[in-house]
């Protein structure tokens, strides 16, 4: 395998600093980029990381005995020339861009804050793209999307493209995006944008739709607490498994929200850095990619809300001896509860990947790492039920106002 040099935007993240670990010990060189704003949206809503993290600086440290590493933190949406000039002195020829805000619901608290995201996952990928086509034009980036971007159309859903018959003609077009958070509108304009740089300036990009992400460890972090990744549990920042299995810790119900039928594709941790390392690993090819843009749906399973809180309880409850329960809540956001949902993801099959462990496997993990910091959890069982609201305008559509 060719050693690459890569550079990682958001290494300081709950994904970026796994990813970072596996691919120093793959023998490639890192260039890491964050400006922790991750650590301060968690602070602002009140909580902190379940699994504490390291300062940076001691994370730092870990990584630079585990392989070549370097770091700068610049906010890669509002400081381009500090951006410019990592690519012009590192020549990346890999990119890796996780550093982007990605909550659907802090982007839904009110206008600051939807402003913010737009500004933040637009801003900073241009800017990337700036610098590689200046730059590293040679390399590529591998930008995250997400599964939601697609939405829930009644017909299965494609990897990024799919060909379409309209009065008689025929042509290749992306697959419409339709979306439910100002988040994930941010994440349909990231997508475009890709699209775009590869027909335009004729880059290459890999824009992963990724589905949710669990997991509280990855081989490479064995029982080193410097190495191990942040763990969230409130509305903005705990994705759905790890908070059913918050929850189930400190003996609070699970709470899918409204009927719990909504469908997604999950991937565990360890899978989620595998797949992208893959994807940084092979660049977009003529036969896989249009005009140098590939896009590759990032899933193991699909499971609805209920089923996975099923099987949470069930190794809650006979692995572990809890009571784990569940209580259905009102559902704080605007989305089809009952829905068809067949997304495709063959490419990274086809590329060689397989999933490494099973749900229950991967659950069982999480519940040893977690039971340990159950005291300190116990403080935040305020924060599971959530308080942002989706609402739409008050007044009904048709009626005049004032
Ligand atoms: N975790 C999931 O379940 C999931 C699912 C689908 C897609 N994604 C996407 O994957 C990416 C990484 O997700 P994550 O869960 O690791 O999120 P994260 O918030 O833990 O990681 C993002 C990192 O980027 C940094 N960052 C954000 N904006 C930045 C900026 N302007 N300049 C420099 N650094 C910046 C943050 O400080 C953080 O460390 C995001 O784009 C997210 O939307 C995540």
């Amino acid at each position: 395998m060719t050693h690459l040099r890569i550079v990682i935007c958001g290494v300081d993240g709950y994904i970026g600093f796994a990813l970072a670990q596996y691919l120093l010990n793959r023998g490639h060189e890192i260039f890491g980029i964050d400006c922790f704003h991750r650590r301060a949206f968690v602070k602002e809503m009140g909580l902190e990381s379940m699994i504490p993290i390291a300062p940076w600086d001691n994370r730092l440290r870990e990584l630079k005995a585990m392989g070549s590493s370097q770091f700068e933190s610049i906010d890669i949406a509002e400081h381009y020339d500090r951006l410019r000039k990592v690519f012009e002195d590192f020549e990346p020829e890999g990119i890796i861009n996780l550093a982007q805000q990605p909550s659907p619901a802090y982007s839904m608290i009110d206008a600051e804050h939807a402003n913010f995201t737009m500004r933040n996952n637009i801003q900073g990928l241009l800017n990337i793209a700036w610098a590689m086509r200046d730059y590293a034009p040679e390399s590529h980036v591998v930008t995250l999307g997400t599964m939601g971007e697609y939405g829930f159309p009644h017909m299965n859903i494609p990897e990024g493209f799919f060909e379409v018959e309209f009065e008689g003609m025929k042509d290749i077009l992306p697959f419409p995006r339709q979306t439910q958070s100002v988040y994930h509108c941010s994440k349909v304009q990231a997508t475009d944008l890709a699209w775009f740089f590869c027909r335009v300036w004729e880059l290459r990009a890999t824009d992963i739709h990724q589905g949710v992400v669990y997991g509280t460890r990855t081989e490479d972090m064995r029982d080193e607490p410097l190495l191990r990744t942040r763990f969230d549990v409130g509305e903005c920042f705990g994705t759905y498994i790890n908070r059913c299995v918050a929850s189930a810790v400190i003996g609070h119900p699970i709470i899918p929200y409204g009927t719990g039928m909504q469908n997604r594709g999950y991937i565990a941790l360890t899978d989620s850095i595998a797949c992208l390392t893959l994807a940084v690993e092979n660049h977009p090819t003529d036969e896989d990619s249009h005009h140098g843009y590939r896009c590759i749906n990032q899933f193991d399973e699909c499971y609805t809300c209920n089923s996975l809180a099923d099987v949470v309880v069930k190794v809650a409850n006979e692995r572990f001896d809890l009571n784990a329960t569940v209580k259905h809540i009102e559902n704080p956001r605007i989305e089809p509860e009952i829905h068809y949902y067949n997304p495709h993801h063959r490419k990274l099959y086809q590329m060689g990947w397989r999933p490494t462990r099973t749900l229950e496997e991967e659950l069982v993990v999480m519940f040893e790492d977690l039971l340990p910091h159950k005291e300190k959890m116990q403080k935040y069982k305020h924060k599971i039920v959530p308080k942002i609201r989706w609402r739409p305008r008050t007044k009904k559509r048709g009626k005049k106002h004032g």
